[in-house]
């Protein structure tokens, strides 16, 4: 019979925590939607500030109702919130999102209009996320989907025509299964023509990291009106959410949905989020899309064809692998991948390849654990081996180990000598 001693149980639970630790040291996660935060941003993770509420944003004197988060909250409005203004190129940055899918539900319900009003969104054919049609009509909206000619393209015309026949107060543009994210300028110019107060929204939860690196063009600047989403795909931020305007309109309606839909905003990721953003280099975002493409081609030339491959396979940090025309069925693939200790997702919902299980793969935490380009070669090396079981899988993962353990990640605190000594200190 199983213990339900509680420390027996405390013990258990410690010890799987600590080979959870162990085992992702040495594996290799190609999972796009994961990221491993910075060790500054982690370090802040385990700090008091994730005990506190923080709710005095303008910094009243006499607005302390909660006065224990007093030194933590500099740290959101000295270091997260600038430095993502910066990053972003936003006048206004709301951090309250617990996550991707908390900021699509602010968004939804600030920006959506009244019950019953069309909201437009991305058919998940086109990549778009398998819930925001649902959570569109759980919020009382009504959701139309825009559909294109492939997996990967948006009908900027059908767009248009959406827009001029449905007048939704938003358009909300969202891929999770993206290799070549929709191109904003033309969604916002066809948007703008139909009707010039529907808003337009992109949710680039996947690919965050490589906008504010520069290597994804910036929405605003493409002529949406916000932007936002998960900060730990792409960003090797803490799991969080943030949404992004520069119009002080939408920014207040977003504050206004925020009061009742967030009370606790988790202040300890917030600061995390703003280590992360001084930790952040913008050469990761295309060296983390130069990875991609050139894992696509290595992988290509042991004949596992990634999808894509007449357009280079990718524009963004994904890969989409039907292993079955080399006779891997997608299933038996993941198994013996995550066996050899390469993590990846199986999925059924890929666009363009429905109903047939296959590989999505990454290589955000790859890029940020050191790996380069160069390694892509014996990435796929590995893999191939993996899928095609040509060597036992603890001998392929015990190659996958020796790889992490040769390349330093690439966010080091040495690099920062100013936050160093208080590093220290925090364990005096
Ligand atoms: C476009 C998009 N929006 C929202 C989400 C949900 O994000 P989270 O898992 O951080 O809640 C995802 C996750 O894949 C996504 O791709």
């Amino acid at each position: 019979m199983r213990s339900t001693d509680p420390a027996a149980l405390a013990g258990a639970a410690a010890g799987a925590l600590v080979r959870q630790q162990h085992r992702s040291a040495r594996a290799l996660n190609m999972i796009p939607s994961e990221n491993s935060a910075s060790p500054l941003a982690r370090w802040a993770l385990a700090g008091d500030a994730g005990s506190r509420y923080f709710f005095n944003t303008s910094g009243d004197p006499d607005g302390w109702a909660f006065p224990a988060a007093r030194d933590a909250s500099e740290a959101e409005t000295r270091l997260t919130l600038p430095l993502l203004r910066h990053l972003t190129g936003a006048a206004h940055v709301n951090v309250r999102p617990l996550s991707g899918l908390h900021a699509m539900t602010l968004v939804l319900s600030a920006w959506g209009g009244a019950a019953g009003t069309p909201v437009l969104t991305v058919h998940p054919d086109q990549g778009g996320h398998y819930a925001t049609a649902s959570l569109t009509r759980r919020l009382g909206l009504t959701p139309y989907l825009a559909t294109g000619p492939d997996p990967h393209t948006l009908d900027p015309e059908l767009l248009h025509h959406l827009v001029a026949d449905r007048h939704p107060r938003l358009v909300y543009l969202d891929q999770s299964h993206v290799l070549f994210p929709a191109d904003v300028a033309t969604v916002a110019a066809a948007i703008r023509a139909a009707d010039e107060h529907t808003v337009l929204y992109a949710d680039v939860s996947h690919t965050l990291g490589l906008v504010l690196g520069g290597a994804l063009p910036n929405p605003l600047a493409a002529g949406a009106h916000g932007f936002g989403g998960s900060t730990h795909k792409t960003f090797p931020g803490p799991q969080k959410g943030m949404i992004t305007t520069d119009r002080d309109d939408l920014a207040t309606a977003l504050h206004r949905a925020q009061y009742d839909m967030v009370s606790n905003h988790h202040l300890a990721p917030t600061c995390a989020l703003g280590l992360a953003a001084a930790d952040f280099l913008a050469a990761y975002a295309a060296d983390t899309i130069a990875a991609a493409q050139a894992l696509g081609q290595a992988l290509h030339q042991r004949h596992l064809v990634p999808e894509a491959a007449e357009r280079g396979y990718t524009a963004t940090h994904q890969l989409w692998l039907n292993t079955a025309p080399a006779g891997v069925d997608g299933r038996e693939a993941h198994r013996r991948l995550t066996a050899a200790g390469i993590h990846t997702n199986v999925l059924s919902d890929l666009p363009g390849l429905a109903a047939t299980p296959a590989l999505r793969l990454g290589t955000a935490e790859a890029v940020g654990a050191g790996l380069t380009v160069q390694d892509m070669d014996q990435v796929a090396a590995l893999i191939a081996d993996a899928v095609h079981d040509r060597r036992p899988a603890d001998v392929i993962a015990g190659d996958v180990a020796d790889l992490r353990a040769a390349r330093a990640g690439r966010w080091q605190l040495h690099r920062h000598p100013d936050v160093a000594p208080h590093i220290k200190e925090s364990f005096a």
